[in-house]
């Protein structure tokens, strides 16, 4: 599919999402936002695609929603159009695992579209924000919600009231970023992180995901026996047999994702 606001390419069975608006600083417009989720699915559906990185630019991961897309809008419009609901669920709906690589400003949408990937690895430029506040709004794509499970109340209360930016040092420390990379490598290093999941079963792989968002969405005992279903079903695939046994032969898994 042909993208106006996106560039993805696929090598080694990872897909490269690359948001690419550069005179808006990625800001998330609805063509963006909704081509997003698009190509998502398209990965999703793409059987080639093992893993998914989505990244910005070196300057910006996105700087936010669209402000001048927004700026006239009523509550009508933003409540009726269910405003970058119905595309976020699309884009958290994806099944395969989705690494965000930061450079540069992740502020307000731009924040809450990392949040909304797996896992987010950034560069030491990275600038993590959600200065709606700023605007007379709070975050709108679920910013209040994922940012203080992910480091707690009171830093996500500090970052939300007072609009302030984190670094990079900051989100490793806090937990909302997984690694550290210098900007230059930040791309590179995120695509082999991608194809070194790329290599593991499909399975296991989607299965693993599931449990761990679980954490987040149920309590601990309704976890752990989603866990534990999901651990017992893996052993009725080709490739518990084949991961077990070449451990045992002492060689390489040749996953075939049966
Ligand atoms: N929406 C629309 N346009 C944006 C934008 C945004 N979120 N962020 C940047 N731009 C545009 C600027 O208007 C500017 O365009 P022009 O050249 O046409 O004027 C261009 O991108 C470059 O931006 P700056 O000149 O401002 O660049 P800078 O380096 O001086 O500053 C910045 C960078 C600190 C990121 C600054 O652009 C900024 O503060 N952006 C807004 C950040 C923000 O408030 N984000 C939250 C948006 S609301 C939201 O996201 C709601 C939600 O949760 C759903």
């Amino acid at each position: 599919m042909a993208y106006q606001n996106l560039i993805v390419e696929t090598e080694d069975h990872v897909a490269l999402i690359r948001l690419n608006r550069p005179d808006a600083l990625n800001a998330l417009n609805s063509d963006l936002v909704r081509e997003l989720a698009d190509a998502l699915q398209e990965a999703d559906r793409n059987d080639n695609i093992r893993a998914i990185v989505v990244t910005g630019s070196e300057k910006a991961f996105a700087a936010g929603a669209d402000i001048k897309e927004m700026a006239g809008k009523t509550y009508a419009d933003v409540f009726a159009t269910n405003m970058f609901g119905d595309d976020f669920k699309r884009i958290t709906g994806t099944r395969k695992p989705v690494i965000a690589a930061v450079s540069g400003y992740a502020l307000g949408g731009g924040c809450e579209l990392a949040m909304a990937c797996d896992f987010i690895v950034c560069a030491d430029t990275a600038r993590f924000g959600q200065p709606e506040i700023n605007l007379g709004i709070i975050p709108g794509m679920g910013g209040t919600q994922r940012l203080a499970r992910l480091i707690g109340r009171s830093k996500a209360m500090d970052m939300v009231l007072t609009g302030r930016f984190m670094d990079a040092a900051e989100a490793e420390r806090a937990g909302l970023v997984s690694r550290i990379f210098p900007a230059a490598k930040l791309v590179p290093e995120a695509l082999a992180i991608a194809r070194k999941i790329a290599e593991k079963s499909r399975l296991s792989v989607m299965a693993a995901k599931e449990c761990v968002h679980r954490a987040e969405e149920t309590s601990l005992d309704e976890g752990i026996l989603f866990e534990r279903r999901s651990f017992a079903a893996l052993f009725s695939t080709e490739d518990q047999k084949e991961g077990m046994g070449a451990f045992m032969d002492k060689r390489e898994p040749q996953f075939r994702d049966r």
